[in-house]
Order: C-alpha cells, then structure tokens, then sequence
C-alpha cells in the first residue's frame, strides 16, 4: 500500500523515498520536485507556485491535490507508491483518505515521521545539492561527493535549490510546525503512523522505515 514520508525540510524524506524507490520498484511522487518541474517548465501552475515556495509558504491545497491526483491515475501507481512532502496539512490529509477509498482500493496508507533534532537540520538544508541529471541527493557536510560538486553518477555539475537558505528554511519550519504536525496527530489517531529517528546514518534509517512499514501493513 501506499508509503507516506512526514517530516520537517531536511529531515531526509527525499534520501528515504529514493531508496524505497529502488528497493522495492514502486513510484516516488514528491509534490516538491512536482512543483519545481512545473516552475521550471514555465507552467501556469509553476507561475502560481514559484513565489510561494520561494517565501517558504505552503502551495494551496487545491492546486497540489490536482497535481497529485493526475500523478496518482498513472499506471505505474496500482501497486503502491511513495509519497514524499505530501500530505502536508489536514486538508490534504482528507483529501488523500478519500481519493485512496474512491480510486486506488489499495491496502490501507502508512505513515511515518522522520524526526531529526531541529538544531541538525539547519547544515542537512543549507549543505544540501542535488544533480539536475539523476535526482541524487548529496550534502557537502554530511554525504559529500568523491568529486567537489559533481555527481559520482554521471559527472555532472550539482545545483543548490533556491529555497535552501537559513531564512527560507526557518519560515519552512513554521509551515511545518503549523500546518503540517496536525497531519502527524490525524494518522496517529488512525493507528496507521510510526515514528522515526532520523539522526541515524541513512542505511540505519533505512533499515527502521522498513521495519515500521512491514509492522504496519
Ligand atoms: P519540498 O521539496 O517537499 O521540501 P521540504 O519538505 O522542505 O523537504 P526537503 O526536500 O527540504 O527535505 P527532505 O526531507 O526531502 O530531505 P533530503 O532527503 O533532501 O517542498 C519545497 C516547497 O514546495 C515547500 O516549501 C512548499 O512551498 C512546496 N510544497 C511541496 N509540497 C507541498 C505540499 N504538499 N503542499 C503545499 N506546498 C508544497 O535530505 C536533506 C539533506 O540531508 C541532504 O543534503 C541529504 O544528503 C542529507 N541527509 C539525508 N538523510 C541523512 C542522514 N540520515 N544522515 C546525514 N545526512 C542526511
Ligand atoms: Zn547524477
């Protein structure tokens, strides 16, 4: 069924759902990299979404679940999916309980919530660097790569994301803590969460997302 990744910027939700990707062949969809596609497509959704990212602020509920339920109606979805930085407030939340039971008859969603000391969190975003050509996710403190700032994949020059300063990541926060830890409390009540260390080197982490969705399964 459905695997939902919950947790602050920088936790490790992106590095998390790769690995499932590739563990067990089902899609990651993270409504992040959606959105930064459609804002560098130039699409009427990327125009509407580029200066709310920027600010830190979340994008309204209305425009993501649209995007999202055109991504969930792929074929690549009927056997499970990753969902990462999605839901991120109860609207989404409610939203996602419905569409799952109208469309997706799947086994029922688990959640889990990566924690990471908000103190860490800070040098996990502002050390962040992706590469534009495979998707991989390095940090030049943390999981620097062999060559500085090139891909050990494929050789290419990594890119900072524009939203990864201190002052845009401490306003993610506060989205965060204020739209998004009450989708953490809704799928507790639903018996369908389980928590996380994500101070953990990424193979420990890895290892406990495992775990926790064979429990809950
Ligand atoms: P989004 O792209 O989802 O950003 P985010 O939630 O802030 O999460 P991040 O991508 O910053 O972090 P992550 O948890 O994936 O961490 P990662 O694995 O990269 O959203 C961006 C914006 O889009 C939002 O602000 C909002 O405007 C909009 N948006 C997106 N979804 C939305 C929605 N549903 N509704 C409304 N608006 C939405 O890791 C971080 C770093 O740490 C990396 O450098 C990595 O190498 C390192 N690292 C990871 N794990 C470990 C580890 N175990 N040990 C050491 N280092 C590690
Ligand atoms: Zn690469």
């Amino acid at each position: 069924g459905p695997i939902l990744l919950v947790g602050p910027p920088g936790v490790g939700k992106g590095t998390q759902a790769k690995v499932i990707m590739s563990a067990w062949h089902v899609p990651q969809i993270s409504t992040g990299d959606l959105l930064r596609g459609n804002v560098s497509a130039g699409t009427e959704l990327g125009l509407l979404a580029k200066q709310v990212m920027g600010r830190g602020e979340l994008v309204s509920d209305d425009l993501v679940n649209r995007m999202v339920a055109v991504r969930l109606r792929e074929p690549d979805c009927v056997q499970g999916f990753v969902l990462d930085g999605f839901p991120r407030t109860i609207g989404q939340a409610a939203w996602l309980d419905t569409f799952l039971e109208r469309e997706c008859h799947t086994l029922p969603v688990v959640a889990i919530q990566l924690k990471v000391d908000y103190t860490h969190l800070v040098r996990r975003v502002t050390g962040r660097r992706n590469c534009p050509t495979c998707g991989s996710i390095y940090n030049v403190y943390l999981q620097p790569p062999k060559t500085d700032e090139l891909c050990d994949l494929d050789g290419t020059p990594l890119q900072r994301r524009s939203d990864d300063t201190e002052e845009v990541f401490a306003e993610r926060l506060r989205s965060y803590e204020a739209q998004t830890e009450p989708v953490v409390a809704h799928y507790r009540a639903m018996n369908r969460l389980a928590d996380l260390d994500g101070d953990q080197p990424v193979d420990a982490v890895t290892a406990g997302v495992l775990a926790a969705v064979k429990r809950l399964r």
